[in-house]
């Protein structure tokens, strides 16, 4: 096949280290900045077991999916779709798609992936001011472009810098080193949270006891949207993560630790934000300010010892997850153009570093469904709303019904239950769950209530 050179592709070194990247593309700013202040936009507790059940209907079957397509092809998502159907088949849109999404959502990943990086700055200084200055400095920061860029500069080249290493000594050597860090910091935090303030029992029941009555139709939706960016799925990042991996991994053993790890994550991040929140008497639906903005009001009076490395867990899981977003786009031109690591790093890194430009530019607005908006919402949107839904879709359908089923025993390794269960979720509940966020995205699901 053209282009083809799946002889020098690279492979993980250990079946722990695939874990470890894996996850850390899972485990970013959709954990830690999202999940919170989505779970308090719409309410606690019911909304977290609803994402629960997404994870588990829709998140964990289609990370089985794409584990499958990638391990099996042994190819970008592009090539890989051509390969388990046939050259030039029509199933390489989905690649594309994948890779297209790679590309736009790594642009804004990066600024704000940046803007935890310059927090991380603030914090070693220190916030000090009232609580209107502490959260006004998130507004001069969006709003001064050059501080913007600056910063969205220097996470890109961090990014280029890990992915120009390559597979084991770029990505997983970084992977091992990030992945664990996070988890010992973010347990050390949500047990300060807990145990040190009084906020950590009403941060429990808020997180974990339901009450349906605040659950709105748009809630049990938007859990469902999250579950597929904070598991890194729709863009085929996972289909280029499991090509690198061992034919002996076991899939599904894997899929389940990686959504297992990025859901005690996310849950961990929430009752360390939750804590404090609570602690403070602060509004836990704040928005997407809550760590920006709210947060560093708390930080200032506990001091860095808490932000410091608060922020670096922040920046160390938007870095993992950059990884695996310009791992897809390099991996295209890898494989399918013949270009080198070096020559496919830095074209695209670079291409992409230039459209983060235009979203780290707060005053360039366009109209967008009504509204002026900057590029950074409006690549969020469509990604989220359009691009990840759609591609995901198309994986889990060209799985479930093209694929042949031979293959998909043999990457499975049985043929019992678990595969008759993973089969039946994937033919039919993963595509209409899928399908639904996809009509609300557009905003036609025809029970619901779309008021503009
Ligand atoms: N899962 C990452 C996060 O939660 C974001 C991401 C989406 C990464 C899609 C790769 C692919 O921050």
């Amino acid at each position: 096949m053209a282009g083809d050179v799946t002889l020098s592709r690279g492979q993980w070194s250990t079946q722990f280290g695939f874990i470890l990247a894996a996850a850390g593309s899972a485990v970013g700013l959709g954990n830690i900045w999202k999940f919170p202040y989505i779970t308090g936009v719409y309410g606690g507790g019911a909304f977290v077991l609803v994402y629960l059940g997404c994870v588990l209907a829709v998140g964990l079957p289609l990370m089985i999916a794409e584990l499958i397509i990638g391990r099996r092809a042994q190819q970008n998502p592009v090539g890989a779709f051509q390969k388990l159907h046939k050259p030039g088949s029509q199933w390489q849109i989905a690649g594309w798609l994948g890779v297209a999404s790679g590309f736009i959502i790594l642009s804004f990943y990066s600024v704000v992936a940046g803007w935890a990086i310059a927090y991380l700055f603030k914090s070693i200084v220190g916030f000090s001011g009232t609580s209107a200055e502490i959260q006004g400095q998130f507004g001069n920061l969006i709003g001064n472009a050059w501080a913007s860029i600056g910063w969205h500069t220097l996470f890109m080249a961090m990014t280029i810098g890990i992915v120009l290493g390559g597979v084991r000594k770029g990505i997983e050597r970084w992977a091992k080193i990030l992945m664990p860090a996070l988890i010992i910091l973010l347990l050390g935090l949500a047990c300060y949270g807990l145990f040190t303030t009084d906020g950590g029992a009403q941060a429990l029941t808020f997180l974990f006891e339901p009450d349906f009555s605040k659950l709105s139709a748009e809630g049990f939706l938007s859990a469902l949207g999250h579950a597929f960016f904070t598991l890194s799925l729709g863009m085929g990042a996972m289909i280029t993560y499991g090509s690198y991996m061992d034919r002996k991994a076991h899939i599904i053993r894997d899929a389940v630790v990686i959504s297992l790890l990025d859901t005690v994550i996310a849950l961990l991040a929430g009752v360390a934000i939750f804590s404090l929140v609570f602690a403070y008497g602060l509004e836990p639906s704040q928005g997407p300010g809550l760590i920006f903005q709210t947060l560093p009001v708390l930080f200032a009076d506990i001091g860095p010892w808490v932000s410091v490395p608060f922020f670096v867990l922040l920046s160390f899981a938007a870095l993992s997850s950059s990884i695996s977003l310009l791992e897809v786009v390099v991996s295209y031109f890898i494989d399918k153009r013949g270009w080198g690591r070096a020559k496919a790093t830095i074209i695209m890194g670079f291409l992409i570093y230039l459209l983060g430009l235009l979203c780290a530019t707060a005053s360039i607005t366009v109209p967008f469904r009504g509204k002026s908006q900057g590029f950074l919402d409006i690549f969020d949107f469509i990604t989220t709303n359009y691009m990840l839904p759609i591609g995901g879709l198309l994986t889990c359908l060209f799985l479930a019904w093209i694929v042949n089923e031979k293959v998909i025993k043999e990457e499975f390794g049985s043929s019992g239950n678990l595969y008759k269960l993973t089969m039946f979720t994937l033919r039919f509940i993963t595509p209409i769950a899928v399908l639904m966020v996809l009509l609300h995205g557009l905003e036609w699901l025809p029970f619901m209530d779309y008021v503009n």
